[in-house]
């Protein structure tokens, strides 16, 4: 298939990639304001999710069988101290870029969260009622209607907490944990937060085998484990080999965050995935030997 994606060169788009490629198949990647950095044979286009001129100029040109978007506002804090700005990025545009896909029966892959829950009663399976409680949340929920009206061929894939490496100048969660676990300690961590953290690239072969097997609706992908952001960095500061009392559980309302984020939360599936995802402690262990490297860190 010729594949459209956007959102490149983020921390997903990077995963995505050559996964697809050795499938066999052509991508069109989205050019914003990074490189997107890779090796593979791939075509790019400008993309700006803030011009629906250039939406639509890209999902034209791509001439694609399918657009996987993933670009987003996805600063949870921020998208709560910009609303009209998030609203635009993740909502509006997604409209723009999912109805001109349609116009050419083009395949629609829409990557959402898990925070469209509020974290009451999780974890949340497909059949469950979203209901958000931030900006961010809420934005990408009007994404999701976006791809599914019109009963249109679309996947909407939900995912939660990426495990993955950053860029130059931008540090993902687990990058940003260790170094204060290094550096800032003793780390104040939400006890009472609690969800699925995801290795990036099981997220990436799950959405793969999705499209290859023609997945449409709503399918959640997220591994089985789910833990308190606490749990998770404590994990985290025994691989770094940092004193135990170096993170400290207190309640999320302690931390002072601008945007409230589902407590309860996290995903489980109806539809299990023939890729699997190793055990977290595992995976965060790799994430450690591979990327929190002494200059990263
Ligand atoms: N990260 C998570 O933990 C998480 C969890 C659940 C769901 N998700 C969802 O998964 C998707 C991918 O997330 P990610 O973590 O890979 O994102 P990311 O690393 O933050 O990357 C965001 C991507 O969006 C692009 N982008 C930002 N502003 C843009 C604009 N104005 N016009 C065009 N492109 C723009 C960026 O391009 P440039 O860098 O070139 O500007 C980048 O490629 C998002 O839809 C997100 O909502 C993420």
């Amino acid at each position: 298939m010729r594949i459209a994606i956007t959102g490149a060169s983020g921390l997903l788009g990077r995963h995505l990639i050559p996964r697809l490629v050795a499938k066999g198949h052509e991508i069109v990647a989205s050019k914003h304001s990074r490189d997107i950095q890779t090796d593979q044979p791939i075509e790019e286009l400008p993309f700006d999710l803030n011009d629906d001129d250039s939406i639509i100029h890209f999902v034209e040109k791509s001439d694609a069988d399918l657009l996987i978007h993933s670009a987003a506002f996805s600063d949870v804090d921020g998208c709560d101290r910009e609303p009209q700005k998030a609203e635009r990025m993740n909502a509006v545009a997604s409209g723009a870029a999912m109805d001109e896909a349609r116009k050419t029966n083009m395949r629609l892959v829409y990557i959402s969260t898990d925070y469209v829950f509020d974290g009451a009663d999780g974890p949340y399976d497909e059949t469950s009622q979203p209901n958000p409680i931030n900006e961010y949340g809420r934005t990408k929920l009007k994404g999701e209607v976006a791809a599914l009206r019109g009963g249109a061929q679309a996947l909407v894939v939900r995912a939660a907490g990426f495990l993955g490496p950053g860029l130059p100048g931008k540090p993902t969660f687990a990058e940003r944990t260790a170094q204060k676990i290094l550096h800032e300690a003793p780390v104040k961590v939400a006890i009472d937060q609690k969800s699925n953290i995801t290795p990036i690239e099981f997220l990436s072969e799950g959405i793969v085998e999705l499209i290859e097997d023609g997945a449409i609706g709503i399918r959640h992908v997220a591994p089985n484990e789910i833990i308190s952001r606490y749990e998770f960095a404590s994990m985290l500061a025994r691989l770094l080999g940092a004193p135990h009392d170096a993170v400290q559980g207190v309640p999320y309302a302690e931390l002072n965050r601008e945007a409230q984020r589902p407590l309860k939360g996290g995903l489980i599936t109806q539809f299990p995935l023939d890729t699997q995802c190793p055990p977290l402690e595992k995976a965060l262990e790799a994430f450690k030997d591979r990327y929190l490297s002494a200059d990263k860190t």
